[in-house]
């Protein structure tokens, strides 16, 4: 080989090394990533990687981004959703005009990124964030990225995301799940914020609401127990003025690995935490929690309560609608007052103050958030169609004025007696013959079959706590007194065993109620 040649050679390979390997978390106008090549970009930190993967059994190829040092391929974002190539033909690049286009055979563009100006020359980066962005070689400001995966996210979201409006453009960022986990494409179930005048996070399914989130007080949103608020793992952000309207969250400890997904498979929303040591992800929030989360279970003036039976009650000065029929069928008839509200005269309308309930549904709403709570009263007293008020922020003894209009809907209890003090106090419309702004507590639990059989349920389960609590001690005490490896061995593999009972009973005990 003359000297020329091994020149080339090796300054071909020392290119193709610092073009191609995984170290590089960019490309410009010259270079591609090409499925065949397997090329991937990493980004800075090594945290995430965008590359062509498959799904299930199939050849279908899609470019996405998934977490680089997790050993279960997660992907928080696909390019092609609903478009997969069938070969490895795929190749990303920058084209002449500096768009950013996935080709496939015959270059033909299979996606492409909706950047609205032209780059005179444009960088594609993946971002330790897992935000890929294609921006301007010397631009570093996030206003002026050209385009951003995060503006058109998939399933996930990740901190410091925006979920959420840009006002500005119309530009919705919203989660659409997985048609199912073999298959990207957009399924049913979506994440998002209506823009009501009190806009509120919700699960949708196609165009219908399945589960409310509710709105921002402050420090959580009114929608559920344990729901999406500040905790020792992330914190929310809400930005709301004429130009954004969005909610972001950011992880705390910086080496904490979180996400949050909607889950088509699982008719869920769902947050994870990356357990290193286990190797996998553990969930440790989803919506809907229970029955009460679901969109409207109740009907108009319905409080849905757990534990309750049955589980749907009137709020106070309200019956049922269809009172000898009132079975799950016909709860979501609702309830209607047991005294008519005469609108005229003012002098006979007061307002309950109720506590620790889930905001009701904001469709009908109307909100100023410099008012106080007594402009606020009057407000809704001077129009006949406004059924109840609030306040908007909780923090510093409450701020805001949300008033309702027409009929209440989608009420549950969300917190008792008065041990939280994260909610807000809503005030409902009343004949003032009803004693008005009196705390009104939900009745009374009654005891009923449900609650005996819970008993029962739970006897039985102290009973098999015992049980093997007792067995796994005499174990132990025997490994303890015994030397012979043997009989050692077999005693771990029995406390395993023992513990797989253990798990076992807990499951089946869960599925019973
Ligand atoms: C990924 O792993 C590498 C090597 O173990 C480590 O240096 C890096 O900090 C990790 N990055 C993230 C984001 O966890
Ligand atoms: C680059 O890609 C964009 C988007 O597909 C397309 O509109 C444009 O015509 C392409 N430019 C060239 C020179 O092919
Ligand atoms: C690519 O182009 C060739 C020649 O025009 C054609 O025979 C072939 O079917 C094309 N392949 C695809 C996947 O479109
Ligand atoms: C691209 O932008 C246009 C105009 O802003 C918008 O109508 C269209 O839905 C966008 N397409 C995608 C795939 O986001
Ligand atoms: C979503 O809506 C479809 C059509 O109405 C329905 O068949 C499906 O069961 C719904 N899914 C959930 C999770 O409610
Ligand atoms: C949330 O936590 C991040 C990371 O610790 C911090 O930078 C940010 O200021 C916090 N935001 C809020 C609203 O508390
Ligand atoms: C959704 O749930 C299904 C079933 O548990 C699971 O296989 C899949 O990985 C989940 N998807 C995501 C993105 O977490
Ligand atoms: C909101 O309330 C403030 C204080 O009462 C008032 O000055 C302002 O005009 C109101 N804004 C609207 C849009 O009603
Ligand atoms: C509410 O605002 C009005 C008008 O600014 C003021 O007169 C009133 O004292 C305020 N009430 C309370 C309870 O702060
Ligand atoms: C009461 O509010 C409704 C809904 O916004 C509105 O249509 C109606 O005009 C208002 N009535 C009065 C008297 O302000």
């Amino acid at each position: 080989m003359d000297i020329s040649a091994f020149v080339f050679l090796s300054s071909s390979l020392f290119l193709f090394y610092f073009v191609f390997s995984n170290a590089v978390d960019s490309i410009t106008q010259s270079q591609s990533l090409s499925d065949s090549k397997g090329t991937n970009l990493v980004s800075k930190d090594d945290g995430f990687v965008l590359g062509f993967f498959s799904t299930g059994n199939s050849n279908n190829r899609y470019l996405g981004i998934w977490y680089n040092n997790i050993s279960v391929r997660t992907v928080v974002w696909v390019a092609n959703r609903g478009n997969p190539i069938r070969d490895s033909s795929g190749v990303l690049m920058l084209n002449s005009s500096g768009s950013l286009v996935l080709l496939s055979q015959n270059r033909t563009v299979v996606w492409s990124a909706n950047s609205t100006q032209e780059a005179g020359s444009p960088v594609v980066e993946l971002l330790d964030s897992g935000n890929l962005v294609l921006r301007e070689k010397n631009e570093e400001n996030p206003e002026s990225y050209l385009w951003q995966s995060f503006d058109y996210p998939s399933d996930t979201w990740l901190p410091g995301m925006k979920l959420g409006w840009d006002l500005r453009t119309g530009l919705e960022r919203r989660l659409t799940a997985w048609k199912s986990p073999d298959d990207p494409s957009p399924g049913e179930l979506s994440l998002g914020i209506v823009l009501h005048n009190y806009p509120e996070i919700v699960v949708k399914n196609g165009s219908k609401i399945y589960c409310r989130g509710g709105q921002w007080n402050g420090i959580r949103f009114s929608g559920g127990p344990g729901g999406l608020k500040t905790n020792p793992v992330h914190n929310f952000t809400s930005v709301s003025n004429k130009d954004e309207l969005y909610f972001m969250y950011h992880t705390i400890k910086k080496s904490l690995i979180t996400r949050a997904v909607i889950n088509q498979t699982l008719h869920k929303y769902e947050r994870y935490m990356w357990i290193e040591a286990d190797k996998k992800w553990i969930a440790y929030f989803s919506a809907p929690q229970d029955t009460c989360d679901s969109f409207n279970l109740c009907g108009a003036y319905g409080n849905c309560i757990i534990g309750y039976s049955p589980i749907c009650q009137c709020l106070g000065g309200f019956k049922p609608k269809s009172p000898e029929r009132w079975n799950p069928d016909d709860w979501a008839k609702g309830c209607v007052r047991t005294t008519e509200l005469s609108c005229k005269d003012k002098d006979k309308i007061g307002f309950v103050k109720l506590v620790g309930l889930k905001l009701p549904d904001t469709t009908y709403s109307w909100v100023n958030k410099s008012m106080n709570l007594s402009e606020c009263r009057v407000q809704c007293l001077n129009n006949c169609s406004c059924m109840a008020y609030s306040n908007t922020d909780i923090r510093d003894g409450g701020s805001g004025c949300a008033i309702w209009y027409g009929d209440l809907i989608d009420i549950r209890q969300v917190a008792g007696g008065g041990q939280d003090t994260d909610w807000l106090d809503v005030y409902i419309r009343m004949p003032a013959s009803k004693k008005v702004n009196q705390e009104v507590s939900p009745p009374k639990k009654k005891v009923n079959q449900e609650d005996v059989i819970d008993k029962q349920k739970m006897k039985v389960r102290v009973a098999v706590a015992i049980a093997i609590a007792v067995v796994f001690g005499v174990l132990l005490i025997a490994y303890c007194i015994c030397k012979r490896k043997n009989f050692r061995v077999n005693l771990v593999i029995a406390v395993i065993l023992l513990m797989e009972y253990a798990y076992m009973a807990n499951g089946l005990y869960a599925w019973l109620t």
